[in-house]
């Protein structure tokens, strides 16, 4: 517990249980335990409520400022959504009754056309930076539209309100405008984008180590389209591997229909899958074997893709993970299902790791942000009973499997508090 940056002030200290996940420990549970954050909004230490006094004298804070969770309160990590589309966020809840190519054409395409009016996009993306935040989402790797101005918005109204975003279309020219807003290069997927852009956001991405995200193998109708316009890739995978998209900063969404050699390119090339649940279901694009992708050490982070998924909460993608996993597990008993505490990993630290934003944020070590939600399972009205006996493990599964934002009472990014939103 040595203190090494001696300029560093302390701007909170919590006291209470701590739940989140770690490389070893799908979760860990810290009970009795503080955590401090310093001013610049990082974790400074993380110890026994023991040694308190000590921590005290050694970082300069007055025990009289430590915030006390209550019984049935713990601080986890904030949730990242690996994949949301800002932009289809205004028909989310509507709209599924077509299969993805249709879909898009039908619904998105021309809802999408609209961002080139700024008063339209402030209005979406105010609302869906809002939502996600109080559903507990820090993180949000957003797709945009091709508006460079509405995308800008998007990066400037996710740093007001104070979430951390990569954010597509590319902004070259907001490279390091905000500290936690970055742009992501964003080919939309390989139907949509000729052989001469791909190359060019290839090289765009490495000569700028650029984050990269796109949508790969959803549906098997799009696999066969993908077939027929590139002859010469041996696999969807091998078209962005060709054009040099495929890096260890490289999400891409849905993979439902990938063969196991196109993950060992992934693995390989260090490229993420971020599985989005509810959007295949929806939609009827497919169903990933996230188990399968885990055994091949691919990155995994879980999304909501908005508006193929109807909910902008990470907690229903949590929930829609292990439907899936436990449809798996019906068509082939000797599926080996996904557990809570590993869709909790996914949702928080291996989500973190699809983004490679590991080393800032997904668990609470030192040194990385202080990217938090405080959960109450006993809010006045909400949706969770407890029941004697009940320990932190089974309260943070009845969180995961029943709670909503209603729970969710406070949200921190980098050490700020983000929710209650300031106007409230
Ligand atoms: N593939 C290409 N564009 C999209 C999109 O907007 N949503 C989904 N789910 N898949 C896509
Ligand atoms: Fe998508």
């Amino acid at each position: 517990m040595n203190r090494n940056h001696t300029t560093a002030r302390i701007a909170h200290v919590f006291s209470g249980t701590f739940v989140h996940s770690t490389p070893r420990a799908a979760v860990e549970i810290l009970q009795n335990c503080v955590l401090g954050v310093d001013d610049k909004g990082k974790i400074a230490f993380i110890e026994k409520h023991q040694d308190v006094v000590s921590l005290s004298e050694i970082w300069g804070f007055e025990t009289s400022d430590i915030k006390q969770l209550g019984q049935y309160e713990f601080l986890m990590p904030g949730m990242v959504d690996t994949h949301i589309h800002a932009s289809q966020y205004s028909y989310a809840g509507t709209a599924l009754d077509l299969p993805l190519l249709e879909w898009l054409n039908t619904y998105t395409f021309p809802v999408e056309a609209k961002y080139k009016d700024l008063d339209f996009a402030n209005d979406v993306y105010t609302k869906v930076v809002r939502r996600t935040l109080k559903n507990g989402t820090t993180t949000a790797c957003y797709f945009a539209t091709i508006h460079t101005d509405a995308s800008l918005l998007l990066g400037e109204l996710a740093d007001r309100f104070g979430q951390r975003a990569l954010v597509g279309k590319v902004c070259m020219d907001c490279n390091s405008a905000y500290p936690n807003v970055k742009p992501v290069v964003t080919p939309r997927f390989a139907p949509s984008c000729s052989s001469s852009l791909l190359s060019e956001l290839g090289e765009i991405a490495n000569n700028n180590k650029l984050h990269v995200q796109s949508h790969i193998s959803e549906t098997k109708e799009e696999v066969e389209l993908v077939k027929t316009l590139f002859p010469g890739c041996k696999s969807y995978t091998d078209v962005y591997l060709k054009h040099n998209l495929l890096t260890d900063r490289t999400v891409m969404a849905h993979g439902c229909h990938l063969t196991d050699e196109e993950l060992e390119i992934f693995r390989e090339t260090g490229s993420a899958v971020s599985h989005c649940p509810n959007s295949n279901i929806s939609i009827c694009s497919g169903i990933l074997n996230v188990r399968n992708v885990l055994n091949h050490k691919v990155k995994l982070g879980l999304g909501t893709d908005v508006a193929g998924g109807y909910s902008p909460s990470m907690l229903d993608a949590m929930r829609r993970t292990l439907d899936t996993s436990k449809a798996l597990t019906i068509q082939d008993p000797q599926h080996k299902t996904l557990s809570f505490e590993e869709v909790f990993r996914l949702a928080t630290l291996g989500g973190s790791e699809a983004l490679s934003l590991d080393d800032q944020t997904g668990n609470f070590v030192v040194g990385k942000d202080f990217d938090a939600l405080r959960v109450n399972v006993c809010v006045p009205d909400g949706p969770i009973d407890l029941f004697p006996g009940e320990g932190p493990k089974v309260i943070l599964e009845k969180f995961l499997n029943l709670g909503d934002d209603r729970n969710i009472t406070e949200v921190y990014m980098a050490g700020r508090r983000v929710v209650p939103f300031p106007d409230t």
